[in-house]
């Protein structure tokens, strides 16, 4: 029997959702805590998973500068892992990042063994931008971190200008 998993940006119907894949993971301090209207402002940055058209995972992408992103708020539904569902959600987010122009993603995490199996380097966490401790002083443990930072290069050609897709694209007839 197969089962369809779809990788998709994600909408303001997914946000209960997401608020209860992340809640447990928060609550044992292994995801930072979201609440729903920091979800919605940030919407645009998360992706889903679907298994068999049930939201079964999510993970963001947020940018921090012209060539640098993290992938953060990565979770799969327990009943869920296992499935390569959480290869995809990072490979989604790399995804975003190469079509954003960003060559390089990083996390914070415990999971360490899982990034590095998708070409991770361990790096040390000075090395990271500054900005990202803005965002660590809500965290429980900021003063005591202990969460492992991974990164990868997704491309070591420069990035050309893609083709960016137009939003609109209309013909304006001149007044002359
Ligand atoms: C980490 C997580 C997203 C992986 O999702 P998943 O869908 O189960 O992972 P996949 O099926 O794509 O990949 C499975 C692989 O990851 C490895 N893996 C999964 N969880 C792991 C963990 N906690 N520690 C180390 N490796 C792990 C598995 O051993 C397996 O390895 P293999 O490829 O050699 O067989 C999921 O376990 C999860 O939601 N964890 C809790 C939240 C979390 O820690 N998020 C990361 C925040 S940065």
């Amino acid at each position: 029997m197969s089962h369809r998993i779809v990788v998709r940006a994600a909408e303001t119907g997914d946000v209960d959702g997401i608020y209860a894949l992340l809640r447990p993971y928060a609550q044992n301090q292994i995801i930072l805590q979201r609440s729903k209207d920091d979800l919605f402002q940030h919407l645009q940055e998360f992706i889903v998973a679907e298994y068999d058209g049930i939201l079964v995972g999510t993970a963001a992408l947020h940018i921090y500068g012209s060539n640098i992103a993290e992938i953060r708020s990565l979770v799969v539904k327990p009943s869920h892992q296992g499935k390569r569902i959480g290869h995809l959600l990072v490979e989604g987010c790399e995804k975003l990042a190469l079509q954003l122009h960003v060559a390089q993603v990083f996390a914070l995490t415990y999971v360490d063994r899982f990034f590095t199996n998708m070409g991770y380097d361990v790096v040390a966490k000075e090395s990271l931008p500054h900005k990202i401790w803005t965002v660590c002083v809500h965290c429980k443990k900021f003063a005591d971190c202990d969460e492992i930072a991974v990164q990868k290069r997704l491309s070591d050609a420069p990035i050309k200008p893609m083709e960016v897709m137009p939003i609109l694209n209309v013909t304006v007839k001149s007044q002359a």
